[in-house]
């Protein structure tokens, strides 16, 4: 039990702050929310913390297999455990900005940097383990980065080796006016986009690069990739200023014969939509590609694509994520073309006659296994393609919405990872979303009924010391690790910290953290290998009556009555927090036995962290219960009995206290105590010896802590009532 007396007006002002915050944002509001230090406090996150004279952080490779996290910063590679990035990392200097890392062989990664506007690449021996502790240029050897790594390390780049080639989107020129998607390095020919031609791309902005075989045929192998660019018609008005793009091309495209030699010949591009009707009818849209997560699945072909958008323009600040299938890209590719019409510059459906073979078909494919190269396209077809890279129809989302919208918030996601995880009842998607505020949420979504979906955040974490948006991330889920990059620094942090959620199991239940179950004794991580009877998780309906039966009695038993002391014709403040802001509140008054829902004459009013209860009368004494009730799951956050002390009593009592105090300070651990022998009405009396049989019940490590409460309470009511 706690005594705590209040009866404060100097409290009034704080409560009001409190009353004004949090309206509105319940949906995505997250359940918990932790401060770098408190996630510091969880041991579930670890900073890089070697110190050297460097910025502009990027988590360029993830290397599985060695357990290796390669890192790019301004003037250093580094390479770090992926266990734990501050054990021994292996640093090496080049004088540029890193950019580009990517696997070479068994032994070697590449590795280009912008070198002063002068980019240049080169090998880096990393040995055949990780135990050999080996990070080091190879002396005396250095490629030119021409097409493989921007000029300007403001200009983003994509890059990706694919048998000994290198694919990349850079800029290529000191003024980042031409940019391109190249292929340079290996047997092949070196190709590129078409040059400044604006049909096939405008002032791009590189996102996510990746190899998907489209077929078992290993000639119709291709590489998708995503980017954003300027809109061809700045006639104004409806368009977007910018747009979101999925383009591909074959691997084994070696460029026309007579014309479009050296350029790619099978380069079509198509839109990504991702926007939302709001309840207004107002489509918000979001063009403005951030970031691109690609999920596998059990078929190589069909990975699930998530892309991050924000809407473009400063503004409104809007993010997204949408979910598109490779099925439905494919189909946009293999559908109508776009075309440009007379002067005004409007893309409308090709109608006209195709070539054979179909413009963006690989030579030697499926469809076309007499064609050996795309030397051998036709000239039809090579012209159509040269003016027809985009297709007309764009490609929607899965169920044509995003799966999570933030509209109306401070904040921007910057970056995307997914993991999937496997829970007691199914397998959840996990969405990771860095934001421009330097913190990661942790979101889900679930069904609500057949036609909607409810979307979850389950935390929101500070994951830098110095607050800085973040840049990329990486996510392990052998390791249950996710890595963050921003201008400032590194963090590995921990998938999850289930004990966060609080210690009852019906606070681990309503969490509905796939990666957590309530074990019989704690909130913990959940294993499906290490499957036990007796734990218990429900991320579907979070319903803790189903799954906590019996945990729950033990919680309400354990919660501890207050007892709590008003003043008569003061306030008095009565506190309840639960621990999720998805629960509501109901306040119920019990006396002689009747609860009832709570309806007083005086008035209440409501905060985010309790009632506030004002001039007092000793019609206000009894039990009061603070219900929290989500998700249909109703428990008891706090109870506290109210006692009203009369206001003469009071006085008299602090009268006495100016002369007594300083005495009774000197006196011992116990202030009360001194009260005891002087003769003061009954109440007073009542409280002595509620506190003195308190005090005797406790441990003398609570009884430090005691001391320090009780002086506070002997100032709160210095305040009140002085
Ligand atoms: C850190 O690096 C920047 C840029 O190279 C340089 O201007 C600055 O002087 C360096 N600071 C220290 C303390 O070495
Ligand atoms: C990997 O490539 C480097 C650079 O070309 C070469 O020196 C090295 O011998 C290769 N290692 C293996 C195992 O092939
Ligand atoms: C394909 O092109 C090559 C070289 O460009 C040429 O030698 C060959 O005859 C062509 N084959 C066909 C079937 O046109
Ligand atoms: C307490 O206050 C209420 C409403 O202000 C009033 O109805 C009631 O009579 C008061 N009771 C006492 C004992 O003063």
């Amino acid at each position: 039990m706690t005594v705590t007396m209040t009866a404060s007006g100097a409290q009034l002002l704080l409560l009001a702050l409190c009353v004004c915050r949090g309206f509105g944002l319940q949906q995505s509001a997250p359940r918990v929310r932790l401060s770098f230090k408190e996630l510091m406090d969880t041991k579930a996150a670890r900073p890089f913390s070697f110190s050297f004279n460097t910025s502009d952080y990027r988590i360029l490779l993830m290397d599985q297999d060695q357990g290796r996290l390669y890192l790019g910063s301004r003037e250093y590679l580094v390479a770090l455990d992926m266990h734990n990035v501050n054990k021994e990392p292996l640093i090496g200097e080049c004088a540029n900005f890193v950019r580009l890392i990517e696997p070479w062989n068994r032994t070697h990664l590449y590795t280009c940097g912008t070198g002063a506007y002068q980019p240049i690449c080169t090998f880096i021996n990393r040995g055949w383990r990780a135990e050999d502790y080996l990070f080091r240029l190879v002396p005396g050897y250095v490629d030119s980065g021409k097409g493989k790594c921007s000029y300007d390390p403001k200009q983003e780049n994509i890059a990706v080796l694919i048998h000994g080639n290198l694919y990349a989107g850079v800029h290529i020129d000191f003024m980042s006016t031409d940019a391109a998607l190249f292929r340079t390095m290996g047997g092949r020919a070196v190709i590129r986009t078409e040059q400044y031609d604006s049909r096939w791309l405008n002032e791009p902005v590189f996102v996510q690069i990746q190899q998907i075989p489209d077929s078992a045929e290993r000639n119709d192998d291709k590489l998708y990739f995503f980017f954003r660019e300027k809109t061809l018609d700045s006639s104004g008005g409806a368009s977007p200023s910018v747009l979101a793009r999925v383009g591909r091309v074959c691997l084994n495209d070696e460029g026309g014969q007579k014309s479009l030699v050296n350029r790619w010949t099978t380069f079509l591009k198509a839109r990504l939509i991702c926007s939302v009707i709001g309840e207004d009818g107002v489509e918000t849209r979001f063009d403005e590609l951030r970031d691109v997560f690609i999920q596998p699945t059990q078929d190589e072909r069909n990975p699930m694509v998530y892309a991050l958008f924000t809407t473009a323009g400063s503004v409104f600040k809007g993010s997204a994520v949408c979910v598109y299938s490779m099925a439905d890209i494919r189909n946009v590719f293999n559908g109508p073309f776009a075309h440009k019409h007379g002067h005004n510059y409007q893309w409308t459906e090709y109608t006209g006659k195709i070539p054979y073979p179909r413009p963006g078909t690989c030579p030697g494919g499926t469809f076309t296994p007499g064609i050996r190269s795309s030397k051998n396209f036709s000239d039809e077809a090579i012209n159509f393609i040269r003016a027809h890279p985009l297709m007309f129809h764009p490609v929607y989302p899965i169920h044509r919405r995003p799966l999570v919208v933030r509209t109306g918030v401070d904040y921007r996601f910057t970056a995307l990872v997914v993991d999937q995880v496997d829970a007691v009842d199914g397998r959840y998607e996990v969405l990771f979303l860095g934001t421009d505020r330097g913190t990661v949420q942790k979101v889900i979504v679930l069904p609500k009924d057949p036609t909607s979906m409810e979307e979850l955040t389950l935390e929101e974490v500070e994951v830098f010391r110095t607050r800085s948006p973040v840049k990329t991330m990486k996510i392990s889920s052998k390791r249950q690790q996710l890595y963050v990059s921003s201008d400032a620094g590194l963090t590995q942090v921990s998938l999850h910290r289930c004990g966060v959620y609080g210690r009852a199991c019906s606070d681990c239940c309503l969490a509905r953290d796939p990666y957590c179950a309530w074990d019989g004794e704690s909130c913990s991580a959940f294993t499906p290998s290490t499957k036990r009877r007796s734990r218990r998780q429900d991320v579907k309906h979070g319903d803790p009556l189903r799954q906590c039966r019996g945990f729950n009695a033990k919680v309400e038993k354990r919660l501890r009555e207050t007892v709590q002391f008003g003043v008569e014709g003061s306030s008095t403040f009565l506190e309840c927090q639960p621990r999720s802001p998805q629960a509501t509140i109901k306040w119920l008054f019990q006396r002689e036995g009747k609860r009832k829902v709570l309806n007083r004459v005086g008035g209440v009013l409501k905060t985010n962290h309790g009632i506030l209860l004002k001039s007092l009368n000793q019609s206000d004494r009894g039990l009061y219960h603070c219900l929290a009730t989500e998700n249909n799951f109703k428990h008891t956050v706090a109870r506290v009995a109210l006692r009203i002390l009369d206001r003469d009593i009071v006085l008299a009592l602090t009268a006495q206290d100016e002369d007594e105090v300083p005495q009774t300070r000197q006196a011992g651990p116990y202030p009360q105590s001194s009260l005891v022998s002087t003769p003061f009405p009954p109440e007073i009396r009542l409280i002595n010896q509620y506190c003195q049989s308190y005090w005797e019940q406790l441990s003398p490590k609570q009884q430090q802590q005691r001391k320090r409460t009780s002086r506070r309470h002997t100032e709160s009511q210095d305040q009140g009532l002085g």
